[in-house]
């Protein structure tokens, strides 16, 4: 083991709406958490960041607030996502404070130039020395495993918590690509609106998406399976649970399950004959957390007529793959 290191090792930062991936050139994943922060009102301290921060959302006193500082993949709260990053950075490379790393980041290609420059500038500000940007469905293919650098065509759909993007990428580059601000906490706050409505139970965000994770389903075969669901009642606000089966909530999926199709369209339309061919026969990947709804493959295969790719680690892939182009000798596009 080296005794002495003179550079630090770089990180590859996936910084999603609702997760937050750290990775090394390896892509071995340093930090996986929830893109949260809770922060005391009256000093402005931040009082708990990621999971802990998560679990405290609906449950907070009236002076600690949790805050999701990343909104439909994008910077709200500039203070808060640079306290976060600057938290996670050095929780991945506990020696950071001698050491600044270099960092690969990933970004919606849908981003503007100053929304790009913001990125830029959170990186340095959390303490990285150089930064990076790799559109973040460029590194989820190569998260995948497929070599992006390559002249074959290929077509990805990301489906995460704030964004439905579809890209079509070839040679290490974006040929089109899609961007729609909607996507699994819309899902969350739409089950909340169903809840309210149809059973009289007011629930928090949280138990909402426990719900899409537990029962979300496009299969009319599962659509009468059931959960319990506690929180308290519209009118008396007393405590109260509800039986709700998986076919109740299927309008809040639909609706996120078409703008998927939607954004693919869009792609299919601007891409060149050559590479709409190579598409054909490869299929279509589909990562994010939004892609473990069950069928929602199958959905988004029947009414397009194309083959849908299932991936290991929807969740992960983004982050594994952008930690692997720190690699010396790969291309960085900046
Ligand atoms: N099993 C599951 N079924 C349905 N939805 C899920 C499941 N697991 C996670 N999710 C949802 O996936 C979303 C998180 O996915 P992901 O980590 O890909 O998003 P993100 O990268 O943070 O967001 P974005 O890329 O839009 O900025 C959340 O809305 C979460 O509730
Ligand atoms: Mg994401």
């Amino acid at each position: 083991m080296a005794l002495f290191k003179l550079q630090q090792d770089g990180l590859g930062i996936d910084l999603g709406t609702s997760y937050l991936v750290i990775s090394d050139e390896n892509g071995k994943i340093l930090v996986n958490e929830p893109s949260v922060v809770a922060i005391d009102i009256n000093n402005y301290d931040i009082v708990a960041v990621g999971a802990q921060a998560k679990s405290m959302i609906g449950k907070t006193p009236d002076n600690i607030v949790a805050i999701s500082p990343i909104e439909n993949g994008v910077i709200a709260d500039f203070e808060s996502t640079v306290s976060m990053l600057a938290y996670f950075i050095k929780k991945a490379r506990p020696d950071f404070s001698l050491f600044q790393p270099d960092v690969c980041m990933c970004v919606s290609a849908s981003l503007t130039d100053v929304e790009r420059r913001s990125v830029e500038d959170l990186a340095l500000n959390a303490g990285a020395r150089s930064v990076k940007l790799i559109e973040e469905n460029i590194a989820s293919l190569k998260g995948i495993g497929v070599n992006v650098d390559e002249p074959t065509g290929h077509i990805i759909l990301n489906v995460g918590a704030g964004t439905i993007e579809a890209s079509v990428i070839s040679l290490g580059g974006i040929v089109t690509s899609y961007c729609i601000k909607n996507g699994g906490e819309n899902i969350d706050q739409d089950i909340k609106q169903i809840l309210k409505k149809k059973f009289g139970v007011n629930i928090g965000i949280s138990t909402a998406e426990s719900i899409k994770i537990k029962i979300a389903t496009l299969n009319s075969d599962r659509e009468n399976n059931t959960m319990i669901v506690g929180g308290t009642d519209v009118i008396s606000t007393m405590p109260k649970s509800v039986e709700i089966r998986a076919k109740d909530i299927t309008p809040a999926i639909i609706p996120v399950a078409d703008m998927c199709i939607e954004a693919l369209k869009k792609v299919l339309e601007k891409t060149p004959p050559d590479i709409a061919n190579d598409i054909m026969k490869e299929g279509i990947y589909v990562v994010g957390g939004v892609s473990l709804i069950d069928y929602i493959h199958e959905y988004i295969s029947n009414v397009l007529g194309m083959k849908v790719i299932r991936v290991d680690n929807p969740m992960e892939c983004t982050g594994i793959g952008i930690g692997k182009f720190l690699k010396k000798g790969d291309k960085v596009r900046g």
